[in-house]
């Protein structure tokens, strides 16, 4: 069976520390999507890592860990990854499997990355400038390289040819601000280092091990809001997050799949452009931030910070099919006397329930409930029926409107700030 853990809001939820808490309980966890645009927290016994691409399971012995065919691999980014991590798992290497038919990022792919931004102006994406845009892009335009690639003899052929054509669209941006040659030199060093890691046909492990009767967890990278269906398009990410795309990311048939855990922050944050109707662009929103760390773990970008959006995340329910929730980040609210949440958005004078079609063009007011806040101290030691009443009142009204259980609390970054209702 194949559980999913994925985010249902603009990314950033806490995946990266829920996976982790989760993967005692899982033989493998695999990532179906994304790539180093993805920035996974994880904090334990005083130290913190942050993951790109490599799955959150990476940490614990017994589970093994695999890149699934639907993410994208800078393999640049790949080899710092794994210099961050080594020194606590050293064995990393034997429970790592990275897909042979996991796309590359190449180092054209972020310069154009950089220039479609900039031809842009005010109106860019907000991307990570990670080159997963023109990635995806030559995948479903059939001209990508895959991992598999870089064993065969002509492997630097195609990524010439590649080259060239990137080339090509980057004269047309006319966008001069980059040195391919020092960057090339890492490429190919992180090629070679690639080639030293457990190169798979991905599909078969995992139905393999689903076969065995090994439970699977598949660990999604940004949020359902970014979703390049459904997300407020065109400020999205470039793969389907939702959990329709770990059918397709991994290689397995939808009734192999079991449990659907929705993450999502007590509050809402944002980072990079698009509409975010809960928005604070005020002193609250600036305490959210700061109490909240708001700031990526990637680019270190400020994050937008707003109140809770239910009637986003009512959709992103229905998207994925949410069996469980799990709550993040209530310590932020800790302390502010009244927390409020979005029920429903008005647009054109009419209130609605639903999510328009084109976020971006409707001019969206938010509607909301507020709620009695609760105290500063709330810590969490005496397990979720010693947290205050108010704070209970408000996942109550949370559960009852998006029809779903709140099963896990948590309460700080760390591995042991977590309550399992
Ligand atoms: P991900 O991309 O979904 O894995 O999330 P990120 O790692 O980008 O961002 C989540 C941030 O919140 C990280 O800095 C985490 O360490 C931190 N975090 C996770 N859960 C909690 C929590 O319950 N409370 C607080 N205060 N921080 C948390
Ligand atoms: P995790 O997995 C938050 C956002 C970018 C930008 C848009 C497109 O850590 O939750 P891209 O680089 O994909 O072309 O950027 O998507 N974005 C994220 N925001 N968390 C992420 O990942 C994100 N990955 C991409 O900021 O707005
Ligand atoms: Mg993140």
């Amino acid at each position: 069976m194949v559980d999913i853990i994925l985010g249902l809001q603009w990314g950033d939820e806490g995946k990266g520390k829920i996976a982790d808490y989760f993967t005692p309980q899982y033989d493998v966890v695999a990532r179906f999507q994304g790539g180093p645009n993805a920035g996974h927290s994880l904090e334990f016994e005083g130290k913190k890592f942050v993951l790109n691409t490599i799955p959150s399971g990476i940490f614990h012995k017994n589970t093994a860990n695999v890149i699934g065919n639907g993410v994208v691999i800078d393999p640049v980014r790949l080899k710092e990854e794994i210099a961050r991590i080594v020194s606590e798992c050293p064995d990393y290497s034997d429970r790592l499997y990275i897909s042979k038919k996991a796309h590359l990022i190449l180092p054209t792919h972020r310069v154009l990355d950089a220039a479609s931004e900039k031809s842009k102006g005010d109106d860019k994406i907000g991307s990570t400038l990670r080159g997963i845009g023109p990635t995806y892009r030559d995948k479903t335009g059939r001209a990508g390289i895959r991992v598999g690639d870089i064993l065969a003899t002509d492997f630097k052929e195609m990524y010439e040819k590649a080259k060239q054509f990137h080339l090509q669209q980057i004269a047309f941006f006319q966008f001069t601000d980059f040195d391919l040659e020092a960057e090339e030199i890492k490429f190919f060093e992180a090629i070679e280092f690639l080639k030293k890691h457990q190169l798979i046909n991905s599909e078969y492990f995992i139905n393999d091990a689903i076969q065995k009767g090994k439970k699977v967890l598949a660990e999604g990278a940004q949020g359902s809001m970014l979703d390049v269906e459904f997300g407020t398009y065109p400020y999205v990410t470039s793969s389907v997050t939702l959990a329709g795309g770990v059918c397709s990311g991994l290689g397995i048939a939808p009734k192999h799949v079991g449990k659907v855990f929705g993450i999502f922050k007590a509050y809402c944050t944002r980072v990079g452009g698009g509409p975010f109707p809960t928005e604070l662009n005020d002193e609250q929103g600036e305490m959210l931030r700061k109490k909240g760390n708001e700031f990526g773990a990637t680019t270190g970008r400020p994050r937008r910070t707003g109140w809770l959006d239910l009637v986003a995340l009512k959709y992103t329910c229905m998207l994925n099919g949410v069996d469980e929730l799990i709550m993040m980040k209530s310590d932020v609210l800790n302390g502010i006397s009244e927390i409020s949440a979005a029920t429903s958005y008005i647009i054109q004078g009419e209130k609605t329930l639903e999510v328009p079609a084109n976020l971006c063009t409707d001019e969206v007011h938010a509607v909301y409930e507020n709620f009695e806040g609760w105290s500063e101290e709330m810590s969490g030691k005496n397990g979720f029926d010693g947290l205050d009443s108010s704070f209970k009142n408000y996942i109550q009204f949370i559960e009852k409107y998006l029809h779903a259980p709140v099963k896990v609390v948590s309460l700080g970054p760390e591995r042991d700030n977590t309550i399992l209702r």
